[in-house]
């Protein structure tokens, strides 16, 4: 797989300029959301740079709903019928969303162009637009279509951030917790004694750029998930089935949220199974209480959510779940399972912290 490389810009302008002067291409493609055509889009446009005034624009609906093959069919299209060629160039304006569909396109199209990833939500920074994987949903089911595509370039630009809410913040910084706490003891601090609320946004894309390198080494080593890529997945057995469930109960919650109430239950199971200290354990689990608040759920619940976790597609064989525990910060054990009874354990143990 082709290497990714990531620039934490200084001066967002040369840097978006010179990773444009480093591909000799055809036609400039740009994809933004209806959020992103709105808010970030100008900061390009007012660049004043010639191939961006002449660039294509792909403008499409927002938001998880929409990365389905109907918009990936239109991005497609607009790339066919607007004379996009094999040495097109498609630079990918967004959160998760716009990176995912259009790295797929871009993986797709004419067998494959090159495309640039400018993240501008702290969660697609630190993670979606960073390490290959794109995709669409399907059927239901999400990321079901896809493939390990990396951009070119993946340009983290902190200035977008200022036009995050504090709950798109802190759904992005669940995940930096996590790559704190599959990596080093230091790093798992600083972002413990970060106050976001009152954000420092140098600050903040300093401990992004930290947070990017932790993934871009991990995925260095593993890019297609056949081990070590594993530790990404940390807090989020857990996670995705509180985000099902509340999916399905109508109250839909942020991937990080969710991520972050996963990585509550998983560090207490890491506890039971590979001794991660209590300590650090109880640390952390009071930063996500002050910061997240709790998602509710009783007992009568238990049953559902064991159940969204056994159909989780990271299981290979069916009704074994698989998880990926920490000894300690830094020290990981992937292909880790567990007992119903001690899943349902986790859950008393989040009840009672939580509540
Ligand atoms: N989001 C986890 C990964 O990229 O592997």
């Amino acid at each position: 797989m082709k290497k990714q490389e990531i620039i934490i810009c200084r001066n967002f302008k040369e840097e978006f300029a010179q990773a444009l002067k480093s591909h000799h291409y055809d036609k400039l493609f740009i994809l933004t959301d209806e959020h992103t055509h709105i808010q970030c889009l100008p900061l390009l446009e007012n660049m004043d740079m010639e191939c961006i005034k002449n660039a294509v624009r792909i403008n499409v609906g927002p938001e998880d709903i929409h990365k389905n093959l109907e918009t990936l069919a239109y991005v497609w299209s607009q790339l066919s019928e607007k004379g996009g060629t094999r040495r097109s160039l498609l630079v990918n304006l967004g959160g998760g969303m716009i990176t995912d569909l259009g790295g797929f396109a871009a993986a797709t199209f004419k067998r494959g162009i090159s495309c640039i990833n400018v993240p501008t939500t702290l969660l697609s920074m630190v993670d979606a637009a960073v390490g290959g994987k794109t995709g669409i949903n399907f059927n239901d089911l999400k990321n079901e279509i896809g493939s390990f595509y990396p951009a070119d370039q993946v340009l983290i630009n902190g200035e977008f951030l200022k036009t995050l809410d504090q709950r798109n913040l802190l759904s992005g910084y669940a995940e930096m917790l996590k790559h704190g706490l599959i990596s080093n003891v230091s790093h798992w601090a600083e972002l413990l004694a970060f106050d976001l609320n009152h954000i420092n946004y140098d600050e903040l894309q300093e401990l992004a750029g930290k947070s990017v390198e932790v993934k871009e080494t991990i995925v260095e080593k593993d890019p297609t998930e056949q081990s070590i890529r594993k530790a990404l997945n940390f807090g989020h057995t857990i996670g995705h089935a509180f985000e099902s469930f509340s999916l399905h109960g109508n109250h839909p919650i942020l991937h990080g949220y969710a991520v972050a109430w996963g990585m509550v239950c998983e560090l207490y199971l890491s506890h039971l199974h590979a001794g991660f200290p209590k300590d650090k354990l109880h640390q952390t689990v009071r930063f996500i209480k002050d910061n997240y608040g709790r998602l509710d759920f009783t007992c009568d619940d238990y049953e559902t959510l064991y159940n969204y976790m056994k159909h989780d597609k990271k299981n290979s064989a069916s009704g074994i779940i698989n998880f990926t525990l920490l000894g300690d910060v830094g020290d990981i054990r992937i292909n880790q399972t567990a007992s119903q009874e001690e899943i349902y354990e986790l859950l008393d143990f989040y009840s009672e912290t939580m509540g």
